[in-house]
């Protein structure tokens, strides 16, 4: 399984703040936007990951996360040139992909808690396509799945005025190497886009698109917005002055997820800064 991060766009809605920089660089309380996604797909064990950007961006991303060698995983990079849809990431990571299945997680969505990680890492296998619902209180602003008591999807619709369910489609997405050629088979929507729905339609047509609800107690937070994006500060700096753990690090996901020894956790905790983020990695490392 290969992993793609989509981190391209305007992030219009956050302006001035994004005039000059990615919104997926924008600090969620004490880290870049983007280690969550990062950390969400590490830790579920996926380490060869493609990251999306725009042209601009794309050495900022570089600058910061390099070749992932040092979370034991490999990093690689490309240019999505306008923002032309969710589902085009399979077009443009088509030769990463290569014979692959792949996850495909967006750059604003952060993820926490439950068994997200084993729930993940269970899609290794994958034959079809693999979505998850979360409840929410405004669904038309999402992909919105309506589905049976077993879990069985009925409909699939792209921020729908009157949404079937109260569930939501979060920014996690896992499909079989059939995705690819589904990508390349879609027409833009009337918003000039690919739609990932799109692609989930076509797998839900060949009876082959799973769903898992996200537990209750979980965490989806998208950061499109402002308001969000203070909401997601002010989440993550109660989690872990509550609870002393570090939320969305590669460091720890890295770590839990094998992709690094002790020793080498150590080695990264000896080289970090006196910071709270720095002294947490390090009294991981030294328990
Ligand atoms: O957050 C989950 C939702 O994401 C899903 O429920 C929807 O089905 C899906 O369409 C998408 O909704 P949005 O339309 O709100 O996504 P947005 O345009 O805000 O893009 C999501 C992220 O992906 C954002 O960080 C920008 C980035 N992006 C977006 C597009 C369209 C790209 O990097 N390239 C793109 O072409």
């Amino acid at each position: 399984m290969k992993g793609i991060v989509l981190a391209g766009g305007n992030g219009t809605r956050l302006h001035p703040l994004t005039l000059s920089v990615s919104k997926q660089l924008m600090p969620i309380y004490d880290k870049p936007m983007i280690y969550y996604p990062l950390s969400t797909l590490i830790a579920a064990g996926i380490h060869e990951i493609l990251i999306i950007s725009t042209l601009e961006d794309l050495p900022l991303f570089e600058r910061l996360l390099g070749d992932g060698s040092q979370w034991g995983c490999a990093f690689s990079y490309a240019e999505q040139a306008e923002p032309k849809g969710l589902a085009e990431a399979f077009i443009i990571g088509e030769s990463f992909i290569g014979e692959s299945s792949v996850a495909l997680i967006l750059g604003d969505n952060l993820f926490h808690g439950g068994k997200l990680s084993e729930q993940l890492a269970a899609l290794d296998k994958i034959d079809g396509g693999h979505i998850f619902a979360y409840q929410v209180k405004d669904p038309e602003r999402y992909g919105v799945v309506a589905f049976d008591t077993r879990n069985r999807i009925i409909s699939l619709e792209e921020k729908p005025e009157q949404p079937k369910s109260s569930f939501a489609v979060p920014g996690i997405y896992f499909y079989d190497n059939t995705v690819v050629q589904k990508a390349k088979n879609l027409r833009p929507s009337k918003r000039g886009e690919l739609e990932i729905t799109d692609i989930n339609k076509s797998y839900l047509a060949e009876q082959m698109l799973r769903l898992t609800p996200l537990e209750v107690g979980s965490a989806w937070l998208d950061t499109g917005t402002i308001e969000s994006l203070m909401e997601a500060s002010q989440y993550v700096q109660a989690l872990q002055s509550r609870q002393g753990v570090l939320v969305g690090s590669p460091e720890v996901a890295a770590y839990t997820s094998k992709a690094i020894s002790l020793e080498q956790l150590i080695e990264i905790a000896n080289k970090m800064t006196y910071t709270p983020y720095g002294e947490a990695i390090k009294s991981l490392a030294m328990r």
